[in-house]
């Protein structure tokens, strides 16, 4: 059911933890499921030079973060912006439909961690529009 590259994100999951001082963070739930992924960017010049999260979750929601962590450190922040759940569930060799939306949860951290540095850097990012 779920690919070797899900269960090998889910067993040794990279960038867990926090980030003291960190630039931004994020955080995003799903109510139905209860489960909850915190976000942690360091950002330089708009770079995107680390990154940790926490996940209290599924294990999708576990490998999604890792994979979309391991996507986005040394990206510029626009390029954060556009990564996709799709991306990360492609990147991890798909995940099962009913766990698609762990996927979602992880796209949504990244973009929860970067409206908060926007907030407080007063930036304006049209990907985020209407985002909060
Ligand atoms: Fe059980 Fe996500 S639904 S951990
Ligand atoms: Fe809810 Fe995975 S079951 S995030």
């Amino acid at each position: 059911m779920y690919s070797d590259k899900v269960m090998e994100h889910f067993m040794n999951p990279r960038n867990v933890g926090e980030i003291e001082n960190a630039d931004a963070i994020g955080q995003v739930g799903n109510p139905r499921c209860g489960d909850i992924m915190k976000m942690y960017l360091k950002i330089e010049n708009e770079v995107i030079v680390d990154v940790k999260f926490k996940t209290f979750g599924c294990g999708s929601a576990i490998a999604t973060s890792s994979m979309a962590t391991e996507m986005i450190k040394g990206k510029t922040i626009k390029e954060a912006l556009a990564l996709t759940n799709r991306a990360v569930a492609d990147a991890l060799d798909g995940l099962p439909p009913v766990k698609m939306h762990c996927s979602v949860l992880a796209e949504q951290a990244v973009k929860s961690a970067i409206y908060d540095y926007a907030k407080k850097n007063d930036l304006y990012f049209e990907e985020l529009e209407g985002f909060d």
